[in-house]
């Protein structure tokens, strides 16, 4: 088979095309699997390992082996690194809601563990991370600014404005990003959009929106993705795809029907390429992904990054989301860590 060049050379004009480093990877140290990311992928964000839970796993108890790590691969690549993410709901520590005694902290105690968090981590990686995922899924859908422990316990949203301006007194030259799901939901759109021109009119350090972009091969709809691409574009973001995968299974209640809202757990129905993805379906996924790089070539001049969630099928989030033990293939890499039509047709476009 002819070399290939790699996505990060082939659209070296267009945006950075990236992919998030699993704590797998990092701990194995794969040394294939590293290759094959350096040659493919000019940006890396971090899975996991600069979650709060896991580099603060109790208040003041840092774990930095595996973020160093990962740092330490993305500057030997000459890699433009996002550090996921400063201020997000889920994969918190324990005690980070709670005093030693059990009981709930307050406002002026979550600004000073938040402060804590976040200067200790932009301090330690100042001038190697370039971007840094501020906030993550503050919003919830239509319904305006989600009800979370740090809402609660702040009374109110103010947490995440002063997120950003902490996060740009730390490092200036840091891009910021504001990162969430279902970004295409016209709801949401609007509401973000009401944000950003409160924070540009009171002078919030925001730089660009991230779209996870985790994506089916059904849903959603491209018009309202794109219309999400022109709206934050239109309000002076940068535009960054940041977790992008197709999920190519049913994907739990919405799409099957199947009951396994209570306990999440493993159903047959949601699993049914257990041996191995059906040619129709294998170019099912190839269209899609087709579709989803055209319209960001169309949109080149606003995108600065499409991160793909993760390198290969084998180590997808997407096995184990909504439910446990699926057989998911949503990436552009195979098992085999051998890329696949869908990898190749992207290249194509190119
Ligand atoms: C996921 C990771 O991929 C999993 O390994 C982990 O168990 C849970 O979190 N939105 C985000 C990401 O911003 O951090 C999540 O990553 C996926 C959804």
């Amino acid at each position: 088979a002819a070399e290939r060049t790699g996505l990060k050379n082939l659209y070296g004009d267009d945006f950075l095309v990236g992919t998030a480093i699993s704590n797998q990877t990092l701990a194995n140290d794969d040394q294939y699997l590293k290759t094959l990311i350096a040659k493919e992928f000019n940006s890396i964000t971090a899975e996991n390992c600069m979650k709060s839970a896991l580099v603060q796993p109790r208040q003041g108890e840092w774990d930095w082996e595996l973020a160093d790590r990962f740092v330490e691969f993305g500057q030997q690549h000459n890699m433009d690194i996002v550090g996921h993410a400063l201020v997000w709901h889920s994969q918190v520590p324990e005690d980070f809601f709670v005093y030693p005694n059990g009981r709930p902290i307050d406002r002026q105690e979550l600004i000073k563990r938040m402060d804590t968090h976040i200067r200790t981590l932009m301090e330690r990686y100042k001038g190697k991370i370039k971007i840094w995922d501020v906030v993550n899924e503050a919003i919830d859908e239509d319904k305006g600014w989600r009800e979370s422990a740090w809402f609660k316990t702040m009374g109110g949203a103010d947490y995440v404005e002063r997120a950003f301006r902490l996060a740009h007194e730390m490092d200036p030259d840091a891009h910021l990003i504001y990162n969430d799901y279902n970004m295409h939901n016209p709801g949401k759109r609007e509401f973000l959009v009401n944000v950003l021109r409160d924070y540009k009119k009171r002078g919030v350090p925001i730089h660009g929106v991230g779209l996870q972009s985790h994506v089916g091969l059904d849903y959603p709809d491209l018009s309202e993705f794109e219309a999400s691409i022109e709206a934050y574009a239109a309000e002076g973001m940068r535009i960054h795809c940041t977790e992008l995968e197709v999920d190519v299974l049913p994907v739990a209640w919405e799409h099957t029907g199947a009951n396994i809202s209570d306990n999440f757990e493993y159903a047959d129905e949601l699993n049914p390429y257990v041996d191995g993805l059906p040619a129709d379906m294998q170019e099912r996924l190839t269209e899609r992904y087709v579709e989803m790089f055209k319209l960001f070539l169309k949109h080149r001049d606003k995108i600065d990054r499409i991160t793909l969630w993760g390198s290969h099928d084998g180590e997808s989030w997407k096995n184990n989301f909504p439910v446990g033990g699926r057989t998911n293939y949503p990436l552009l890499f195979d098992r085999d860590k051998q890329p696949k039509p869908a990898y190749f047709a992207v290249a194509d476009l190119k």
